[in-house]
């Protein structure tokens, strides 16, 4: 972050507030008035697996996972309805974002949001019980409205998950950038500098990156490790593509 005024945080108006009608009651709740935060970008987004499974990577392996990657999928709220599978992202910028953010969204549960904190946004989520294929219970799925960044750091990866620089007006970027000065493909998962029947191309010369996306690009195409995973950095440029994509 280059200062206060300028910390941003990633929220996500989850499928079953969409399906509830409960955008506008949210986007109110997080209304400049009440927060003194401004939009810097929104997006609509059909969630693809891959993105879901960075966005709640630390996660991964829990009893509840698949349920939570259903759920944000759009899959539970809108089984058979798939151009209605979307959430809205948003980035909100301003001071203490990420604080003042989620304390209107309130408890992770909704039940415990009920009891601790009534009139928060997650208030009017609901929990559902999971089970296993023999009926017995596994945990919980929490349909809780509305995805906000828990931390700063947190707010940095989320945002460069779901936003592109250009989706974000360049005065309003909070992370450095850099224009590409090279070709990036992606074709079964594999990154090339080189096109081939079938390759999606990610970046190509020209186009600004999150710099340390770039940075990690460079790595990876070498075959080099990376501290990001592959998925982190191409998830982005798969959102709204085809669904056999995702
Ligand atoms: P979020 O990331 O959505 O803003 O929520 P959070 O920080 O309050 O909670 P987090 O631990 O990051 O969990 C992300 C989402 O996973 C589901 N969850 N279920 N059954 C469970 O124990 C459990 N724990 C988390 C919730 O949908 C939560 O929003
Ligand atoms: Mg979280």
């Amino acid at each position: 972050m280059l200062n206060n005024e300028l910390e941003q945080t990633l929220v996500l108006i989850k499928p079953d507030a969409l399906k509830n009608s409960l955008t506008g009651y949210v986007l109110s709740q997080l209304s400049e008035v009440h927060t003194g935060l401004r939009f810097a970008g929104t997006k609509v987004i059909q969630v693809n697996r891959m993105l879901a499974e960075e966005h709640y990577a630390e996660h991964r392996g829990k009893a509840f996972f698949p349920a939570l990657l259903e759920y944000i999928m759009g899959k539970i709220h809108y089984p058979s309805e798939p151009h209605k599978q979307r959430v809205i992202a948003i980035v909100y910028q301003g001071p203490d974002a990420v604080k003042k953010v989620r304390e209107l969204c309130g408890p992770t549960n909704p039940h415990i949001a009920r009891e601790q904190k009534p009139g928060c946004i997650r208030s009017l989520g609901t929990v559902v019980s999971l089970k296993n294929e023999r009926g017995e219970p596994i945990g919980d799925r929490m349909d809780n409205l509305i995805h906000a960044s828990a931390t700063p750091e947190e707010a940095e990866r989320e945002i460069k998950l779901w936003f592109k620089p250009n989706d974000i007006p360049p005065f309003m970027r909070a992370f450095a950038t850099e224009e590409s000065q090279e070709m990036f493909y992606l074709k079964d998962q594999k990154l090339s500098r080189r096109h081939q029947t079938g390759s999606i191309c990610i970046l190509a010369p020209g186009d600004i990156a999150w710099q340390s996306d770039l940075q990690a690009l460079r790595l990876l195409v070498e075959g080099s490790a990376s501290q990001v995973p592959l998925g982190t950095l191409v998830a982005k440029y798969l959102t709204n593509e085809t669904p056999e994509r995702g």
